[in-house]
This record gives C-alpha cells, structure tokens and sequence, in this order.
C-alpha cells in the first residue's frame, strides 16, 4: 500500500432549489481540496505550529473524480438518517460502495455540515455526506466553512479516524502523537491553547479532526496517518479500495 492509494469519488447531488444544484466546478474545487489535504500541499500546511512540525503527515492519498450523478427532488431537507443514500427514499443508491469513495450532497439541516460512515458498515449505506454550502470552495461554498475542510473532515471518519477530543472530556482518538483535547475547539483558537487535561499538553487545534473554522485546520498527524492506511492493508475493512 504504503501512500499509494488512489479513491475514485462519485458524487451524489440531491437538488430542490437550483442553488442546491452545485456546479461540476464546485465539485471540482473539492475533489482538489482534498488532493492538497491529504498529500501537505494544502497553502496553509506552513501554519503548523513548529510543535508539531516533527508530527504533521503528509497522508499520501489521492482521489480522483468518477461520476456526477444529480436528481431533482422535493425534499427541503435530508436529516442524517441515511435516506439520501436510497433510491426507495428518494435518494441515490451508492455506486460501487466498495471500491469508489460515495459522496452525496444535499441539504442536510439541523446545523450539521456533514456526516460520514466509519470502516466496516453495510456498504448499501458506506460514504460521506456533506451539505452543499459547506462542499468547496467556490458557488454556494458559506463561511466560515467554505475552504472545503468539512469533506477532509469527514473522509478523515470514513478512513476511521475519531474526533481528536475523543467524543468526551480529555477522551481518546486512540492515536498516540495527536495531545489529550479537553473537548472541541470552534472558531479560530489563539496558538498556544493549553489543554485542561493531565500534562496540560498544548491542544492541536489545527488538526481537521477538531471542529474548528475551516481556516483554522490545516493538518493531519503521523498518527492519524497511520491509523488511515491501516484500513486499506491486507484485512482490513477497505482493502477493497486498494486493489
Ligand atoms: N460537525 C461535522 C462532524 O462532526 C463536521 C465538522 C467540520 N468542521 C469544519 N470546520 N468544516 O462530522
Ligand atoms: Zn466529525
Ligand atoms: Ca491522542
């Protein structure tokens, strides 16, 4: 495997309003966010605090583009039930679930950016959902979540990485070099932002999987790195998307 894995993506667009009906251009301008994300060539990689300089990854994951399939319908909005992901609801079916990346993007509601399975679900349901004002970084892209870190977020989940803060006061990612987060980080922290938990290390609010603005993550670790190459590895649950 070791940093060649190439994930066909296969966009799902889900439209009532011709707003909704994003642009291949936007579309694009993810795909290549994530191309940048995954591989350090994102602008602001530079950022990373010199802390953690000796810990920041490049993934070395890339993703190409596959098919754009669109349907109009009258759904105002999709909640995180899954019912995008079917024909039987009014959704799209995923294509190829176990060999190609699905991405739908519709308007989900509630507040919430995105969503994402993690390894080892039923394949009828396996991929990423992002609403279309978070998808990008051009069209309906909405501050401050419109430098397309919600998908890097969420694919991060789908490669089975956890919240940095571990869901839980001073909980566990269950990778060794990210620092113990007290709990989630939103806005733009000021650098350094001590941690409350034991050791006080300093947090790495920087990291795509806190949940700050999208110009405040800029960084995956070794880590995480390692955790996410593991599940395309000879037995585990996407090794399927290394063939
Ligand atoms: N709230 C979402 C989740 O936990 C996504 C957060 C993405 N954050 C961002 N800055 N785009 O899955
Ligand atoms: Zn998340
Ligand atoms: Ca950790």
């Amino acid at each position: 495997v070791n940093g060649q894995i190439q994930i066909p993506v296969v966009v799902n667009v889900l439209y009532k309003t011709a707003a909704e009906n994003i642009s291949l251009a936007q579309i694009q301008s993810q795909i290549d966010i994530l191309n940048e994300d995954f591989n350090a060539q994102n602008s602001d990689f530079n950022q990373v605090p010199s802390a953690f300089s000796g810990v920041k990854a490049n993934v070395g994951v890339t993703f190409v583009l596959d098919a754009v399939y669109r349907k109009s319908t009258n759904k105002k909005s999709w909640g995180t039930n899954d019912a995008m992901k079917k024909t039987s609801t009014g959704g799209l079916n995923p294509t190829s679930p176990t060999t190609k990346l699905n991405l739908w993007v519709c308007t989900i509601g509630g507040g919430i950016l995105g969503y994402a399975q993690f390894p080892g679900g039923s394949s009828a349901t396996d991929g990423v959902v992002i609403d279309s004002r978070y998808l990008g970084d051009t069209g309906t892209a909405t501050a401050p979540f419109n430098k397309g870190r919600t998908a890097t977020h969420e694919v991060g989940h789908w490669m089975n990485l956890r919240h940095i803060w571990g869901d839980t006061t001073c909980g566990t990612d269950y990778v060794n070099d990210t620092p113990t987060h007290n709990t989630a980080n939103y806005g733009i922290p000021s650098y350094p932002h001590y941690s409350t938990c034991s050791g006080n290390p300093i947090e790495m609010t920087m990291n795509y999987m806190d949940y700050t603005d999208d110009a405040g993550m800029y960084m995956f670790s070794n880590g995480q790195k390692s955790r996410m190459l593991a599940i395309f590895s000879a037995g585990g649950p996407r090794v399927s998307f290394a063939q």
